[in-house]
This record gives C-alpha cells, structure tokens and sequence, in this order.
C-alpha cells in the first residue's frame, strides 16, 4: 500500500500555544454513522489520539492535555466503560515504548481511586517509565473532575492548615493536579458542542475556546493546524485593554 504523504504544514508566521487541552467528543456519534457499535468510535479516537501527539511533536507544543475519562462517565452503560477501560489498557500496554522514545512525559489528573488495580499499575508504571522525558508532556485526565480537583485542593490546602491570609491564586494552582505547569493557551471541542463539561475550569480562565464540527476520530494533522492558526487570529487581552 502506497503510504500516504504528508501534507506540509508551515507553521513559521505562527505563535504554536505552548499548552493545548483537548476535550475529545463524537466518538459515539461517529461511530454510529457507519453502523458500528460505540465502543469501535472509541477505539478510532484512541488511534487519533496516536496522529495527535505525533502533530504536536512535530508543531512544537510543549504540553498537551486531553479528557479521556470524566468523574461522570462512570454513568455510562457498563459495556461501554468496560470498553473504554480496555481501550486505556491496552493503549498503555502498546504504546508506551513508542511514547517513551518520542520524549513524551505521562501525567495524570486525576483521582485512580475506584479504577482497576491492574489498570492502575499500567497508569503508575507508564508515569514512572516516562517521567524525565521533556519533549511533550502529556496529561491524562483520566477520573477528572475540574469541581472534584478544586475540592482535593481544599482538602489538601485544610490538612495542610493553609492560612487564610496565605491564600493566593498562585497557592491554589500549586494543589491542583497541573502544579507546576502553565495554563492552557488554547482549550479545542470537537463535535460542535459548546459545552466545558468540568474540564479545567480553574485553569482555562483566560484559555482561548476553538470549537469545530468534526468528531474527534476526524480531527487530525491538518484541523490541529487550522485551530492553531485560528488561535493566532485571537486578540488574548487577559482582562486588559491593548495599548493605542
Ligand atoms: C467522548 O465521545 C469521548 C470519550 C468519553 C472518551 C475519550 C476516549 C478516547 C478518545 C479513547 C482514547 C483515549 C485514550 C486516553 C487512550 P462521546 O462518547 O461522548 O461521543 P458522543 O458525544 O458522540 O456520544
């Protein structure tokens, strides 16, 4: 089979967001417009996921962010979270080695509570494995909840008897799972909804919102470009005003 080549990109006029989150949606819907199960739209997504870190490598982002698993997915039919949980385990188990050669760091935001011993192993096993690597870090909102992350940092912030008076913006982004990391620049939707559902909602404050229609299996190389270049068309003010 002829492989495929791959359209160049010029990214140079371009700032690249040093930080991008992605809420990955329509795996579902694109699944079910070719007659597959939902779970087959999940497996297309995890593949996709595979284009989007090699295109962001090769863009220059520094940090990528996805929602892969909400605090409210656990409602979904039983055989679509065992699905899912398959999908996760078996992407780990194939991809870690290509992950680790490509520099990429694995993060998780998070709570691994309630998810599956071996399945926890394979998340602490792939953290450990990749931890020095600095080419891309990529954060797994895996069990996330943006209103259950601000309530772990309360609770952290009491048990370490946090006084009032010490309570900055700054102290509370430390006890969150992105300590240590920058904002997101650029927060992308796939599937055309309009939505956050729960997704960074303390550090997106100031993120610039891109959302498209394509469903997140069709959402590749070429639509990262144009909602990066759509991103340089944005006039971040950060609540200021520009200067005349
Ligand atoms: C939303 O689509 C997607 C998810 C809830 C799961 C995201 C998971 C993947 C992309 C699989 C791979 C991820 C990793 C980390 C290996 P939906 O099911 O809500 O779609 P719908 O809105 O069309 O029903």
């Amino acid at each position: 089979m002829a492989l495929r080549q791959k359209k160049p990109l010029d990214l140079t006029p371009y700032k690249v967001p040093e930080h991008i989150a992605i809420i990955m949606d329509g795996n579902g819907r694109w699944a079910r417009r070719r007659g597959l199960p939902r779970v087959a739209g999940h497996r297309a997504g995890a593949e996709n996921l595979r284009r989007i870190i090699n295109a962001c490598v090769e863009f220059g982002v520094k940090i990528l962010t996805i929602y892969a698993f909400s605090t409210e997915n656990w409602g979904r039919p039983e055989s679509e979270v065992r699905g899912l949980m398959k999908i996760f385990a078996r992407v780990l188990d194939q991809e870690l080695d290509d992950l680790h050669a490509q520099g990429v760091c694995l993060h998780h935001l998070g709570d691994l509570t309630g998810v599956e011993p071996g399945l926890q192993e394979k998340v602490r096993n792939a953290l450990e494995v990749t931890k020095n690597n600095d080419r891309l870090i990529l954060n797994v909102a895996f069990n996330y909840g943006g209103r259950a992350e601000i309530l772990h940092a309360m609770r952290q912030m009491l048990a370490d008897n946090v006084s009032p008076d010490d309570l900055t913006e700054e102290l509370v982004s430390r006890y969150l799972f992105t300590r240590g990391l920058p904002d997101p620049d650029l927060v992308i939707r796939t599937s055309g909804e309009l939505r956050i559902s729960n997704f960074l909602i303390w550090q997106a404050a100031y993120s610039e919102y891109y959302a498209t229609p394509a469903y997140w299996p069709d959402f590749g190389r070429e639509e990262l470009y144009e909602a990066i270049v759509a991103f340089n068309q944005r006039d971040r003010r950060f609540g200021l005003v520009n200067q005349e």
